[in-house]
């Protein structure tokens, strides 16, 4: 297709997409799909008009919007019903943010403030934004040689890249963490899903909260891929049990409306007014659907569901696993997010591109230690469904004649 009007970094796949609902999405020829991509990685409820319009027409019918500079019910209610959720210990919210970038940056100027301290700790090959801050803090691409280069973060490199050990890791922070006077914070994600979804552990979590403690560094949980609902859990810190001093979120947050927010403790309320509110931040509508959506998880079977949906899931990819050792190097998994790391880019472009064909959308990831697809279909999926989805991975991967 000739895109000669779009900047060339925002050009789409060749796939048109005229309609949608659930997890299920239909191209401008009529062909079906299933999207185990989440729209992507985003829609912890799917494309789901039942659960937002109700809420939307509500809203809408009031005002379409009003400057986060006001007070509205939407906005209030929800902050409200997002502390009553949030992991113990997280007292104050911020909502008046749109994407996750604004949410990631917020927790960088919070702890730079309180603690009086310029650097932040990420990991290489995060994916923490696309604002100049959180390209830096990602540590990929560019970052290291445009925007200002890596000033004020320091990069670690993650577990997966099969170099170092969780343990050694371990050792590298206290290390950093013990020789430094300027480290204010460090920020991870828990599951880091657009690298691949490589998961930390429990016991690395645990040993990271308890150096942050010892050595009076801030602990940032970057939960925009991780909250509301993949893990059976609102939050990946009520799922490792692991409570950090800042917690982001976005994406799922309003179930696909433009949304983000920023949870912490008391200490960490130390912005002036006007140094964290965006323009559509705390749009009303995106916050009467979240509202919406915390209702659901809270009230419904949903996440209690996601368990033994998970235990399915990973049955399954664990066969396919076992049929397919020749081209797929790791299958990682936690709740309903899983990523398939291959022995190298062309099995995953070969299969990628031959999955679409068959009807399964999922996501390529070129970023982490390997090149993966991700597997992270909306939490309402249900089991015929995910059998049918990792059966098609099956197929595509043993009748394959390119593999
Ligand atoms: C873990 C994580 N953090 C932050 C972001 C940035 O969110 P946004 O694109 O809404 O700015 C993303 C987006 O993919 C993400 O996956």
């Amino acid at each position: 297709m000739n895109y000669r009007y779009l900047t060339k970094n925002v050009i789409p796949a060749d796939l048109t997409i005229v309609k949608a609902k659930n997890l299920e999405v239909w191209d401008s020829s009529g062909k079906k799909y299933l999207d185990f991509s989440a729209q992507t990685l985003n829609l912890n409820l799917g494309n789901s008009p039942g659960i937002a319009k109700k809420a939307f027409l509500e809203q809408f019918k009031k005002f379409t919007f009003l400057s986060s500079r006001f007070g509205n019910e939407a906005f209030l209610n929800l902050s409200k019903e997002l502390i009553k959720v949030a992991p113990k210990g997280l007292k104050k919210v911020n909502i008046k943010l749109t994407n996750g970038s604004d949410a990631n940056e917020s927790a960088f100027k919070r702890a730079r403030i309180y603690r009086k301290k310029p650097y932040i700790i990420s990991f290489y090959n995060s994916h923490l934004g696309e604002s100049c801050e959180t390209l830096k803090a990602s540590g990929r691409h560019f970052s290291s040689s445009f925007f200002g280069g890596s000033n004020y973060f320091i990069h670690i490199i993650p577990p997966f890249s099969r170099i170092r050990t969780e343990a050694e890791i371990l050792e590298e922070i206290e290390f950093i963490f013990k020789s430094r006077d300027d480290i204010a914070a460090i920020i991870i994600e828990p599951i880091m899903v657009n690298a691949g979804v490589y998961i930390f552990s429990k016991s690395f979590l645990k040993n990271l909260r308890f150096l942050c403690d010892t050595y009076k560094i801030t602990l940032i949980f970057d939960e925009i891929q991780t909250a509301f609902g993949w893990l059976g859990k609102m939050f990946a810190a009520e799922y490792f049990d692991v409570c950090p001093d800042i917690l982001t979120v976005g994406k799922a947050f309003a179930a696909g409306f433009p949304l983000a927010g920023i949870l912490l403790k008391d200490e960490y309320d130390v912005l002036p007014y006007s140094f964290d509110e965006f323009t559509y931040g705390g749009h009303p509508i995106s916050c009467a659907i979240a509202l919406e959506n915390i209702k659901l998880l809270t009230t419904s079977e949903i996440l209690r569901e996601v368990s033994d949906k998970s235990r399915v899931f990973k049955t399954q990819l664990d066969k396919y696993l076992s049929k397919n050792k020749s081209v797929i190097k790791e299958i990682r998994c936690c709740g309903l997010i899983a990523g398939i790391e291959f022995r190298s880019n062309k099995e995953a472009t070969i299969l990628y591109d031959a999955l679409i064909g068959q009807g399964l959308i999922v996501r390529k990831s070129m970023d982490g230690g390997g090149p993966s697809l991700v597997l992270k279909p909306p939490i309402t999926v249900s089991v015929p469904i995910l059998k049918k989805a990792v059966e098609i991975l099956h197929q595509v991967t043993t009748l394959n004649p390119k593999l």
